[in-house]
């Protein structure tokens, strides 16, 4: 089978790993992929946003199956092109996808069906959002309705700051088109919890649980990113927590979008805060998580490729979905100025003996060499018996990889640790 990935981060690089394992693939493409996904799969230059050019590609090389991995190709409809083009394809089309492209679509998603979230208010005028911010319980956190690099979320601390973030979004428009409507809710207190699942409509089969860690600096302080490291399983995520999730959060979700008439076949994240009521929806994201990618599936034992196409021919329910009982950590080593400014180009050594355990986010190949080319730059990602082995062999990694400016936290894991 010939394979195409719509991608070129560390979450990419996990996939292809992954389904290059199932015996029969025997060519994968990744669009574009990176400098390190080159040594696993043929980089294509071609856009992840790009439709009509994935489209062509795909079907002028053949392609048996396609596995569409960020948000913006999804949301764009890239699924439903291919499948228009004959092409079957992993993830939501676009009518589902929206679960993750409008925060509005969500919350009122969440609402209607009663499942547990944060309470909100929505903004389509923004002297509106600024009077009621004079009231409101602060805390509070401000939503761009639309996509918007994992930026659009901000937490206001003080009435001004809230207001400030609102004249940003509304005004300044910092997030285009999606800050034209927002969503402001209420702040809510617990450890948070990522969990990805498989559904193909009928069936919810959630992956194993996963732990991130969005903020730039150790102790989580600084900046959100698009995430300093992960750990799996998260031992927040109980075996009663679990159960309270797929009565109240997992099977209602599917069975909403069902009922919307938007049936979600493909990777439903489910990001929870378990908050002292029990654990609540923060987002949904219609794709794998990055970089949870990079610690879930490590421990996943069956064949990925064969549960993706069981999923989209909606044959979940008979696939075998095993996980390991091993924990896994993944540490993000990133250029130094993340999320803000940074420089690149940096020649990046990688030891042979660790080249499997690590999923390469931002480089290019020159000349043979592979130069940093991201704020996030790659992830070294452990399996092992415990938690604590697993987040020490992933600092043992990190120490063994080198390039200029590199930056990476040194605690990922502690607080899974001293849960
Ligand atoms: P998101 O970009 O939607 O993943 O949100 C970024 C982060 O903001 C989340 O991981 C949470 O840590 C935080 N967050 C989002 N919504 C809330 C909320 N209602 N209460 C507290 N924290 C939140
Ligand atoms: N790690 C969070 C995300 O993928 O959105």
């Amino acid at each position: 089978m010939k394979i195409l990935v719509v991608g070129g981060g560390g979450r990419e690089h996990a996939i292809i790993k992954k389904i290059k394992l199932n015996k029969n693939v025997e060519k994968i493409y990744a669009l574009p992929g990176n400098g390190g996904i080159a040594g696993d799969a043929e980089c294509v230059d071609i856009g992840a946003k790009d439709i009509d050019k994935i489209v062509a590609f795909a079907r002028d090389n053949g392609i048996d199956y396609a596995v569409v991995a960020p948000d913006d190709p999804l949301v764009l409809g890239c699924v439903d092109a291919l499948r228009e083009a004959g092409i079957p394809a992993f993830g939501p089309d676009k009518k589902a996808a929206v679960i993750e492209g409008s925060k509005v679509f969500s919350k009122n998603l969440m609402k209607k069906y009663g499942i547990p979230t944060a309470g909100y208010e929505v903004f389509d005028d923004m002297d509106k959002a600024l009077e009621y911010l004079e009231t409101a319980p602060i805390p509070t956190v401000i939503k761009a309705d639309g996509l918007a690099l994992g930026k659009g979320v901000i937490i206001a601390s003080t009435r001004e700051e809230a207001k400030d973030a609102v004249k940003s979004m509304m005004e300044d428009k910092i997030f285009g088109k999606s800050g034209e409507h927002i969503v402001i809710e209420e702040f809510l207190e617990g450890p948070e919890v990522s969990v990805l699942s498989f559904t193909d409509g009928k069936t919810v089969v959630p992956m194993i649980s996963s732990m991130d860690h969005k903020r730039a600096g150790d102790n989580d302080t600084g900046l959100n990113t698009g995430g300093m490291g992960t750990v799996a399983p998260n031992p927040y995520y109980t075996a009663e927590v679990a159960k309270e999730c797929m009565d109240k959060i997992f099977l209602p979700t599917i069975n909403a979008m069902n009922s919307e008439g938007r049936t979600f076949k493909g990777c439903l994240y489910f990001g929870l805060m378990i908050t002292k009521d029990g654990p609540k929806v923060i987002e949904y994201n219609c794709r794998f998580g990055d970089p949870e990618t990079q610690v879930v599936l490590p421990l996943l034992e069956s064949d990925l490729l064969d549960i993706m196409m069981a999923v989209t021919e909606g044959r979940l329910s008979g696939q075998e979905v095993r996980f390991s009982d091993k924990n896994a950590c993944c540490v993000i080593m990133a250029s130094d100025g993340y999320p803000v400014k940074y420089e690149k180009g940096y020649e990046i050594s990688i030891p042979e003996d660790i080249r499997d355990n690590i999923y390469v986010a931002g480089a290019k190949l020159k000349d043979g060499k592979l130069l940093t080319d991201g704020g996030r730059v790659l992830g070294c990602t452990a399996v092992a018996e415990t938690l604590k082995d697993a987040v020490d062999k992933a600092y043992a990694m990190v120490d063994r990889v080198h390039f200029d400016n590199e930056y990476f936290r040194h605690d990922i894991g502690r607080r899974a640790l001293e849960a």
